[in-house]
Parts: structure tokens; sequence; C-alpha cells
């Protein structure tokens, strides 16, 4: 393929130098003025000054992209833990918690999850991929060049392997990646004959062979909590699954401690919420490998307090941000606005929310091969208006890219 110079940006913010683990000052930032990127079969082959580059390939056949007007440019964004896939509305759980319901009561009068469960079943695949799809181009015009999503609204061998199928399609249909992860351990089904051991087992035996025989996912995932799956039933089910050579991942300390543990001793890529964490599950993350994931769109949706995501930096843990998009606890989805709230409810640097919307989001999901603007890297980029990355978070989410790039090829805006 043709290598093609994409600038000048008047910040380029590579990310490229900064490490996966621990606190970042904006001093630590790179931001390289009138910037370029040279890009060839979907990768960065340089990064650099743009007249510095446009000499450096002067003797070669390149083609130009420039950009005319203020750019700001980012590593495209990975928003890495959603629950896209899903059919109905959970408008009703939503007026129930602000009349002074809680989401644990909702969701044992057989509302909260069961809900959606019943909407999703309902629903064909082509729907729900089409759903699915119409969610992304959204998520794609917001900079989000990489999305995980999740299934867990089937909680029946053939209803979760066809949440899987959909979500298959919809990445294999879109210009966006899809990184797909089973969670048919979302909570244990009201209609089962039998309790968790029974259901877990169910998986392993009739969801596990098909998702290996059609390549369906990965990745596991399980909601460890008192109201959905126990901390050794967790974690016996999870070590099966790494047996098996899956990537894990998991649901914790969302309303009380317990998943992180399980996470850490299941060597699970990430836990996602931690919004119950206290000193002693910090410190143990830290410890770890495990990527701590904060999502500020639930304790947004529940009215619930953040993650503690200054101390998990503090304390040496990674971080990354998710939206969490769900028709339940998080709705809205927009990863940008989320991130930049919590970053001012947890005083986070710009350099931690970037990092945490990139490739630290990514490495959550195993991924090494985005989320910084750096050599062999994927050429997934995303332009905002302006002159200063700092405008990025300052509005909030409400500064909308005006291009997006995947593998080097511009998928939202003109040019
Ligand atoms: O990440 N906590 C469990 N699962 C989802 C909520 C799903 C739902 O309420 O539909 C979450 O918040
Ligand atoms: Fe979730």
């Amino acid at each position: 393929m043709s290598i093609k110079l994409i600038g000048p940006f008047r910040q380029l913010v590579t990310l490229r130098q900064l490490p996966k683990k621990g606190p970042l000052k904006d001093e630590q930032l790179e931001i390289i003025s009138e910037g370029g990127l040279v890009v060839q079969d979907e990768k960065i082959l340089a990064v650099g000054k743009f007249d510095q580059l446009k000499s450096e390939y002067a003797n070669q056949e390149v083609s130009y992209e420039l950009l005319e007007g203020d750019f700001i440019g980012l590593p495209g964004l990975v928003d890495a833990h959603t629950h896209i896939c899903f059919g109905g509305s959970r408008a009703m759980d939503f007026a129930a918690r602000n009349a002074g319901k809680t989401y644990l009561e909702i969701a044992g009068e057989g509302g909260g999850i069961w809900s959606t469960v019943k909407h999703t079943r309902a629903a064909t695949q082509q729907q729900l991929t089409a759903k699915m799809s119409t969610r992304m181009d959204r998520l794609l015009a917001n900079g989000v060049t990489t999305v995980e999503a999740k299934s867990g609204y089937g909680l029946a061998p053939d209803q979760e392997l066809k949440m899987l199928r959909a979500i298959k399609n919809a990445g294999a249909n879109h210009k966006m990646d899809v990184v797909a992860t089973c969670l048919a351990a979302h909570i244990i089904p009201k209609d089962i004959q039998g309790g968790e051991q029974e259901y877990l087992l169910q998986i392993l035996e009739e969801i596990v062979p098909v998702v290996q025989k059609e390549n369906l996912c990965r990745r596991f995932d399980i909601f460890t909590e008192q109201s959905a799956f126990s901390v050794d039933g967790s974690r016996e089910y999870l070590k099966k699954l790494k047996a098996l050579g899956f990537d894990l991942t998991v649901h914790g300390d969302q309303f009380t401690p317990g998943g992180s543990g399980v996470a850490i001793d299941c060597g699970a890529l990430s836990v996602d919420h931690l919004e119950a964490s206290g000193d002693a599950e910090i410190k143990a993350l830290a410890a770890s490998e495990v990527i701590p994931v904060a999502l500020p769109g639930a304790s947004l949706g529940l009215g619930c307090p953040f993650t503690p995501a200054r101390k998990l930096l503090d304390l040496g843990c990674s971080l990354a941000i998710a939206s969490d998009w769900n028709p339940g606890s998080a709705p809205q989805g927009d990863l940008l606005t989320q991130a930049s709230i919590l970053a001012t409810f947890e005083k986070l640097s710009t350099t931690e929310v970037f990092a945490g919307i990139t490739f630290r989001a990514a490495a959550a999901l195993g991924l090494s091969d985005r989320g910084r603007l750096a050599v062999g890297m994927l050429a997934d980029c995303v332009a905002f208006p302006g002159t200063d990355y700092r405008e990025i978070l300052y509005l909030q989410g409400s500064l909308k890219p005006v291009r997006v790039w995947k593998g080097g090829e511009v998928v939202v805006g003109n040019h």
C-alpha cells in the first residue's frame, strides 16, 4: 500500500513513552507542535514534525492528507468495557431508583438485568447486530476506534451464543474494531434448574465448546458480587477458563469488595468497577499486573461513589477508564464526557485520563498494538478542533472530533 503523510497537526499528542502503571503529570506528555504522521498498511511508519517528515520522504512516492485549520491529534480512543449489544430500555429502573429504590432492590424484584434479558431474548440476532451497529456509529463519531462488547443478557446457552454471533457480525461489518467478551456469568438466570454451580458448569459444557469452534471470543467475564456470583464460585470458574487459554476480566468490587482478589488470583487482564475497593484491595492490585478499570458512567447512572482513581494511581496501579455503556447502570455511553467528569472529581491529570482511554485501556484488553502514536502501532487517530489539548477534557465531551482515522483511513469527517 502507498505511503501517506497526514498533517500538520497544531498539537500531536503521542503518549508514546508513558509507563503502563502509576500517576502521570502533564509535564510528561509529549506534544509535537506542527506534527505529522506517516502511515502505510494501516500502521504508523513515522511520527514527527510535519515539515521534517515531508523532507525525509521527499524522494518516495507519498500522498498527502493536508490538514487545513487547527487540529489536535490523539491516538484513537479505546472503550474497554461496554454492554452495547442489548434490546429494550430501562427507563423504568431509572425512575424507580430516583424514587428511592436501590439498584439491588430493583434487581431483586425481577427488574434490572433480568428485564434486559427478556428484551434481548425477544430480539433476533440480526436485530441485535443492527442496534449494536447504530451504537458503534455514535462511538466512532466520538473518536472511539476500538470497543469491547459483552454478551450477558442471554443467560441461556442458545441466547448467549446468539448475542456473541451478533457481536461478531457487528464487528465484521464495521470500521471500528470490536473485542468480544462472553459474560454468560452476569447473574444467575431466574429460570434455571439449580443454582450457581449448575449454571457455571452449563456455561463451561455448553457455551465454551461452541465459542471455541466458531471463534466467537477470546475473553470471559464474570460479575462477582453478593447478588451475582460468589468469590469461590467465580475463582473456580475463571481458573478453568484460564486453563483453556482464555483471557479473563472481572466485574468486581462494585458494591462489596471481593472481585478484585478473584481477578488477581486468576491472572485476569483487568478488574472493572472497584467503587467499593478499600486500601487493602488497592494495595493488592498495585502489586499485581491486573489493570483496574474505572466506569464513571455507572457511578453517574446509579448515583454511586466514583472508583477511587486517584488513590489507585498514587499507590502504583494502572488505570483504564471505560464507559460501561449498558441500558441499566450506564445508559449515557459517552466515554469522553464521563472521563472528563471523573477527572474533576478524582483530580486526575489530563495525561492520566488520556492514558486511561488509550493505551492503558488497550492493555486492559490485552492489546499492545494501539493507543499510542508510535512507529509500528495501528494508525488509529482522532483529531479535535483547536490548538490546546487541555480544551478536550475542559469541554467535558462537548468538543467533538473533526476527523477520525482507522488504520490510516478517514472514517469520520471530510477531507
Ligand atoms: O457493569 N454490574 C453488572 N453489570 C453491569 C450492569 C448491567 C445492567 O444493569 O444491565 C455493569 O454495571
Ligand atoms: Fe459492566
